[in-house]
């Protein structure tokens, strides 16, 4: 007898059966003919740095009769594509110049007090220019440059053509030029970037310091961060969503299919839909969305944070235009208003830190590879969420988090609902909104004006319910330090508590408890890492975790708040990282956070052992302070251990101080009479030694030592190693308290990319980079000769002073008829330094022919019209300090027709100042020197020296793969 089977068993079965079949069949998209080229154009960039508001520093930009924004392609002075750029200096992206500068009182300490904004109008411009080649193959093509995030209000061209301006210094942007471009030419990008103004209360930077793509593809194509890719998880199958964007940018309608092909981390294809037919009007887009599975999906996870990738492929008349890659990941998040938070159904407490983006040596110019130091240095501790606070970041560090385990919050700049306000708001999420790391957009940070009214409620309700309308799949938090029962507290679906110490969670909870809740700042202690004494007039702060003052609890008070209360998802560290500006209690001259669990540097601080107790399942024993106390002996000295063992024992010199008993999210304390030698922390579980830490008294240091996070890097350019500096006694112990100054110097395929120690109070030099002096020559006189041979004329010190200043005459034919040839003279002065620099003389023609003379020594003979911009080394015996002299002899140039004009300028003296070599005072026995590839491979080899020290070298291989 046959059973009966109920209908819904058999659905399944049949849905089961297509699924198994769909994966069977799916195959590896062809995307060979995609005519889609994304082009990193980081390398080979000019840079110089114009003025706020003087013009003639500025490269007289928009001061022509019709300015770049009265007539397309009027762009003039540096923002033109003739514009002469030789003189400035050559460098590649991300680039930070505010790093470059000095400290200074009159900077913003909430930035770092570096020589940048309002009060350094000379320093707040940054002029940036690259020329870059088209294939004429490429024309009807859709050309694109991408931004990534300048800071701040870009202004850029192409080839003089004005595209755009973009306020934002976090957002990325993108321009089409497909019209502008000159195709089988060159073509020059113009970018302006004003930091005058800030936009946040910490250090950001200035310039192109994200990366920056050209992107070509077809007129029919895939939307820029057009993807969208969401999953559910049921029975072992992921029902995978994935919606493509399709533009046709084209005149025509055009008609295509698509493919989307779901392939996992070894390549293999595992679901696929076709899509055909599909027809697209000139200049309309569409979304086109398949629903794909995945059977026994590998999620996602902190431990084993599994990719996939969608290939979105564009099909017309059986040829591949367009194919576009999608990372993401399969996983499940839920938010549970008295349990907290789960990840793939599984509860996980939120371990998390704030960060900002910058590091040592580098500002907020990041290479790759320190994103990726910089997460994994957070999960060392235990950390498994990032709060990108305040701003979206560089979308290298969410592929971090995504590559290696750690969610994240996303978080908008500025509150607000304008349009241009929501529309940054879906500028973040369009943009980041496949990465499975993120769990949570931020609407926004301590937006003090409106948190705690009724304004506040609104506004924040209306960004909550707008970003759930772009992205349904992330909880909105926001983060607010006052009102809480009023305000925003009241609407949002996350509420993120700024600092508890002030704030009654439990009474929020029982008023709604529908609501859920994390710390977005919490364990906002200062400390200087390895200073075990506060010194007020060195800013110095002892690394003993403690309360700041009664707003803010103590790390250990902040962390047993959370992990005491299960509906409190968790919490977020103020901070993970230092980062420079906001130097909380002090002000200038220090420049540098103290809030950190690690400094600036990444070198941990003792709080990182604290949470690393609590926050990992390794053991760990760590014994505070260091073991240096010469002077001391015999006064009773502040011992701590973090630790997550059952009981720690205390050994001096090996003698036993007792066993304590560790509490649940504690510590442990002694006091302890100082006596050189050892001190050991022993761990115990059950009575039985598990771990142990111990400091040990130094010798002064003799020898310098270097160490790296990585010996080999990949000679592309981009790559890089982080090296430890330290300074060891004779018998290899580093010594902790050692400051001396080491000067590094580096041979092979590398280079220095900048220097730290985590010394908040340290205004040191990060980055020691040459000076570039440009000496324009602009007052010329001038006298009409004969021929080009006069002698006299052009002499050092001929008297000149009766000769008339050049070009009052117009340069038409009956000027040429009359005049043979000109001599033009002008003075110019050299600083008292000038033999210490590198000079060339970036000659402009000003005649048909011409001879250029300096100081009376001829340094260029019969230069041609057509010879356009000569460069002259200039040999240093050819210039002095003080006045010197120009003298060109040139047969006339003469204008085209009326309208012309003559190029009247000679062109500019360039003094290249060598960089000093890189230093650093190592602080707490501590520095780091980060150094990148310059492309090739080989050895680089980095030297450290020290007086007094022996020096040391460190080898790093840079090879092709
Ligand atoms: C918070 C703020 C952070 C940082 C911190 C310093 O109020 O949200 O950005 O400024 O204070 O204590």
């Amino acid at each position: 007898m046959l059973t009966k089977i109920p209908f819904f068993k058999i659905f399944y079965f049949l849905i089961l059966f297509l699924i198994i079949s769909a994966n069977s069949i799916a195959q590896l998209p062809n995307v060979s003919g995609s005519k889609r080229e994304h082009i990193s154009i980081d390398n080979d960039w000019r840079f110089a740095l114009g003025h706020a508001y003087d013009v003639s520093k500025d490269f007289y930009y928009g001061t022509g009769g019709f300015s770049y924004l009265a007539k397309t392609g009027y762009g003039d002075g540096a923002a033109s594509a003739e514009f002469d750029d030789r003189g400035w200096r050559k460098l590649d992206l991300p680039h930070d110049w505010a790093v470059e500068q000095s400290f200074s009182p009159k900077g913003s300490f909430s930035h770092g007090s570096k020589a940048i904004g309002r009060n350094f109008p000379e320093a707040s411009v940054g002029w940036y220019r690259k020329t870059f080649a088209i294939p004429a193959s490429d024309l009807g093509k859709h050309i694109s440059i991408a931004f990534d995030g300048v800071f701040r209000n870009s202004i850029v061209w192409v080839n003089g053509h004005f595209l755009g301006t973009e306020p934002s210094g976090y957002h990325g942007f993108e321009y089409n030029i497909s019209e502008y471009l000159n195709y089988g030419g060159n073509n020059v990008i113009a970018v302006r970037a004003d930091v005058t103004m800030e936009e946040g209360w910490f250090y950001e930077g200035a310039g192109i310091y994200r990366h920056v793509w050209l992107n070509k593809t077809d007129q029919l194509h895939i939307l820029p961060e057009g993807t969208f890719v969401t999953t559910t998880v049921k029975d072992n199958v992921a029902g995978v969503t994935a919606t493509s964007a399709i533009s046709n940018d084209s005149e025509k309608p055009r008609s295509f299919d698509i493919t989307q092909t779901i392939i996992d981390d070894k390549g293999k294809a595992l679901a696929a839909k076709n899509t055909t037919g599909v027809v697209l009007k000139p200049f309309a887009a569409k979304d086109i969305k398949s629903l794909l599975n995945v059977s026994n999906p590998k999620l996602w996870s902190l431990d084993m944070p599994c990719l996939y990738q969608l290939i979105t492929t564009v099909e017309e008349n059986g040829i591949v235009l367009d194919s576009y890659v999608t990372t993401f990941g399969i996983r499940t998040i839920r938010f549970d208003a008295n349990e907290g938070f789960f990840l793939n159904g599984e509860h996980v407490k939120i371990q998390g830190t704030n960060n900002h983006q910058d590091h040592a040596g580098v500002g907020v110019a990041l290479p790759d590879g320190l994103q990726e130091f910089r997460i994994r240095t957070l999960k060392g501790m235990g950390c498994n969420a990032y709060r990108c606070s305040h701003n979206p970041p560089t979308p290298e560090l969410l592929d971090a988090c995504d590559r290696l385990g750690m969610l994240v919050i996303d978080e908008n700049r500025l509150m607000g609902t304008t349009s241009t306000q929501l529309n940054d708001l879906k500028r973040m999420i369009t943009r980041d909104r496949n990465h499975p790391s993120i769990i949570s957009w931020s609407i926004g940070n301590e937006e003090w004006a409106i948190e705690g009214n009724i304004k506040g409620a609104r506004i924040a309700a209306t960004m909550q319910a707008f970003a759930k309308s772009v992205d349904s799949t992330r909880y909105i938090t926001a983060a607010i330090s006052g009102g809480i029962g009023w305000g925003i507290s009241t609407v949002i679906d996350v509420l993120g508590y700024n600092y508890v110490a002030t704030k009654n969670t439990d009474e929020q909870h029982k008023k709604y408890p529908d609501q859920f809740s994390w710390g977005t700042e919490e364990g906002s202690t200062v400390a200087s890492r390895g200073i075990y004494e506060n010194d007020p007039d060195r800013h110095q702060l002892a690394a003993y975790d403690r309360k700041q003052n009664d707003f803010f609890y103590s790390l250990e008070q902040g962390w047993k708040h959370y992990a005491s209360r299960p509906y409190l998802a968790g919490m977020f560290i103020w901070t993970g990282f230092d980062y420079r500006g906001e130097p909380t209690p002090f002000g200038w001259p220090s420049v540098g956070s103290y809030f950190g669990m690690v400094d600036a540097c990444g070198f941990p601080k003792d709080d990182y052992y604290y949470l690393k107790s609590w926050w990992t399942k390794q053991t760990v024993v760590h014994i505070l302070p260091h073991w240096n106390w010469q002077g001391k002996e015999g006064q009773e000295i502040r011992v701590c251990t973090y630790s997550n063992c059952d009981e720690v024992e205390l050994l001096l010199n090996k003698k036993s101080l007792g066993k304590k008993t560790m509490e649940q999210n504690g510590h442990l304390e002694w006091q302890v009479k100082y006596q050189p030698g050892t001190l050991q922390a022993v761990g115990y579980n059950k009575g039985i030694k598990v771990g142990s830490d111990m400091v040990k008294t130094t010798l002064p240091p003799v020898q310098v030592k270097l160490s790296a996070n990585r010996k080999a890097i990949r000679a592309d350019k981009k790559d890089m190693a982080i090296i430890t500096v330290e300074a060891d006694d004779k018998n290899n112990l580093r010594v902790p308290t050692a400051q001396n100054e080491a000067t590094f110097s580096i041979t092979g395929p590398g280079k220095i990319l900048g220097v730290g120690n985590g010394d908040p109070t340290s205004l040191e030099a990060d980055k020691y980079v040459e000076r570039i002096d440009l000496v324009h020559i602009d007052t010329l006189k001038e006298k009409f000769v004969d021929d080009l041979n006069p002698k006299a004329e052009v002499a050092e010190h001929y008297n000149d002073s009766k000769w008339q200043n050049a070009f009052m005459d117009t340069r038409d034919d009956e000027f040429g008829r009359k005049v043979k040839a000109i001599v033009y003279r002008a003075g110019f002065n050299m600083p008292a330094d000038v033999a210490a620099a590198t000079a060339t003389f970036f000659s402009k023609n000003i005649g048909t022919v011409q001879n250029i003379f300096i100081n009376g020594k001829e340094i260029g003979h019969q230069i041609k019209v057509a010879d356009l911009n000569t460069d002259f080394k200039l040999d240093a015996s050819l210039l002095h300090p003080g006045n010197n002299t120009l003298a060109i002899v040139a047969t006339p140039l003469l204008k085209a027709n009326i309208w012309a004009s003559v190029n009247t300028d000679p062109g500019l003296i360039q003094l290249v100042y060598p960089p000093a070599p890189y230093k650093r005072k190592l602080f707490s026995g501590y520095a780091q020197v980060i150094v990148q590839s310059t492309g090739q491979p080989g050895t680089i080899v980095l030297k450290a020296s020290s007086p007094g020290l022996k020096s040391s070298a460190f080898e790093i291989t840079a090879a092709e793969k």
